[in-house]
């Protein structure tokens, strides 16, 4: 793991934002819960997201589908047959890895779409060259073809329900496909349109690697554009654009992010580019932007029996929207925050959040804790603030220490009442970035962060 990366895992541990999942049970890999100061993250993100894609857009509407949907929408979208890594086990410490994974680390890229023969015979020809991560022999099964979807017998009471599963949703897009038509008829949106969803999803991932990047329980943010055949391309233009400076209003650096062009796109696809974010590994995909053609309403008219046709209502003509969709997990953008903001300024470690995403806006200090007044004038600062604002509280230790706590969670501003405050009804406003610290009247605080956070 990178330097930055250990920072970030035992920061984030440390201060509450990501503990392993049943720690207390020796822990659940690839499975994570976010603390106190995550929830607040993760919460902030989702509503950067919803607020770029539903509110400030008159062309998208919102949705939060059923996690368990019937299990032929799984057979629809071809998760059944086909949604599935290549595995090897080492014969001499039984650990599975992903074959791609394996050749990756030998410098040979397996490519997506190939079949298991195929990637078979790419394995065998360079199997002396890959060592068992877990042991570093090189004594390896052949590659097996392993399905991600997360079986459950939700609904279904029969004792071999196995044979028949449901299963947790890999993608929370399937359930967008399936209310296309429910949208459109209780709403006023006409084509083009958009329905978006923020939700867990689940996958049967087989390695457990780079923190939150790879999970077997995640959130997606996912919006499907539904557009006229003939304007696919030009939507899907717009999208691209739209989606790269979401990324950039939230501080990201340009130099950090990149496109990533798909080599070989699946039969249905017109074009699929990812984004790509310089993650403390390296650039990897945060976001996927495809141009699905009608491949999914396709395939959901055909399983379901439902015409999922669009009449225009102006030229009356018929025809199978084409979708264009921008898809990304809430724990991969937050990854891509924690690491844009870590800042180390010799003791001081700070995280540099847009004030949006910050768990708390701001703290607020009594400068002593035995001197009742004192107290007593922070808490009823602390209470005009806390309806609008997250706000920390911290009597603790001397005030460098509580600066640099609140530094390490990224608070932009801490308040201090003190002795003067008592006589002049002004506190002390210490801004995270510079260190800064002014003095404000009370009487315009309200002022001054409603500037600040507007
Ligand atoms: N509906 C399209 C779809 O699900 P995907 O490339 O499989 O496409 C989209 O996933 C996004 O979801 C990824 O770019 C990534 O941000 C996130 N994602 C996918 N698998 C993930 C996992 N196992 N853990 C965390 N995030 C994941």
């Amino acid at each position: 793991m990178s330097d930055l990366m250990q920072k970030i895992v035992a920061l984030t541990k440390r201060r509450g934002f990501i503990f392993p999942s049943s720690e207390i049970y020796g822990g659940f890999a690839a499975v994570y819960d976010y603390g106190p100061l995550g929830v607040e993250l993760s919460k902030n993100i989702k509503e950067a997201w919803w607020r770029n894609m539903v509110q400030l857009r008159e062309d998208i509407v919102g949705l939060d589908s059923a996690i368990v949907m019937h299990p032929k929408i799984w057979e629809a979208s071809g998760h059944v047959s086909g949604f599935s890594d290549p595995l090897v086990e080492c014969k001499s410490c039984h650990a599975r890895s992903r074959v791609d994974h394996l050749l990756e680390s030998i410098g040979v890229k397996a490519d997506e779409k190939m079949s298991e023969e195929e990637i078979n015979q790419l394995f065998t020809d360079n199997k002396d060259k890959v060592k068992c991560p877990g042991c570093g022999k090189s004594d390896f099964t052949d590659v097996k073809k392993f399905n991600l979807l997360v079986k459950t017998n939700l609904g279904n009471f029969t004792n071999d329900w196995d044979k028949e599963p449901t299963y947790l949703r890999g993608e929370t897009c399937q359930g967008i496909y399936v209310n296309f038509r429910n949208a459109l008829d209780s709403t006023r949106v006409k084509i083009p349109f958009g329905i978006a969803q923020i939700g867990k999803a689940f996958r049967n991932e087989i390695t457990a690697r780079q923190f939150i990047f790879r999970t077997r329980e995640f959130e997606q943010m996912e919006m499907q554009y539904f557009v006229h055949p003939e304007k696919e391309m030009e939507e899907y233009e717009k999208l691209k654009e739209y989606r790269w400076q979401f990324y950039l209003n939230l501080g990201i650096k340009p130099e950090n992010l990149k496109w990533h062009e798909h080599e070989n796109l699946v039969f249905y696809a017109k074009a699929a580019f990812d984004i790509e974010y310089n993650f403390p590994f390296g650039f990897a995909e945060l976001e996927g932007v495809h141009a699905r053609g009608n491949y999914d309403l396709t395939q959901h008219q055909k399983f379901s029996g439902q015409n999922l046709e669009y009449v225009d209502p102006f030229t009356q003509e018929k025809y199978l929207p084409h979708i264009i969709e921008s898809s990304v997990g809430v724990g991969r953008t937050m990854l891509a925050i924690l690491s844009e903001a870590y800042r180390e300024e010799g003791e001081r470690i700070y995280l540099q959040l847009p004030y949006k995403l910050a768990p708390y806006k701001v703290a607020v200090f009594p400068l002593v804790k035995n001197k009742p007044e004192i107290v007593a004038k922070a808490q009823e600062i602390l209470k005009t603030l806390q309806p609008q604002y997250m706000t920390a509280w911290d009597e603790r230790g001397n005030i460098g220490k509580r600066y640099y706590a609140q530094d390490e969670i990224g608070t932009p501003f801490c308040l201090t009442v003190d002795y003067e405050t008592l006589e002049d009804n002004t506190i002390t406003v210490r801004n995270r970035d510079t260190m800064v610290q002014e003095r404000i009247n009370l009487a315009n605080l309200s002022q001054f962060l409603a500037g600040k956070f507007s």
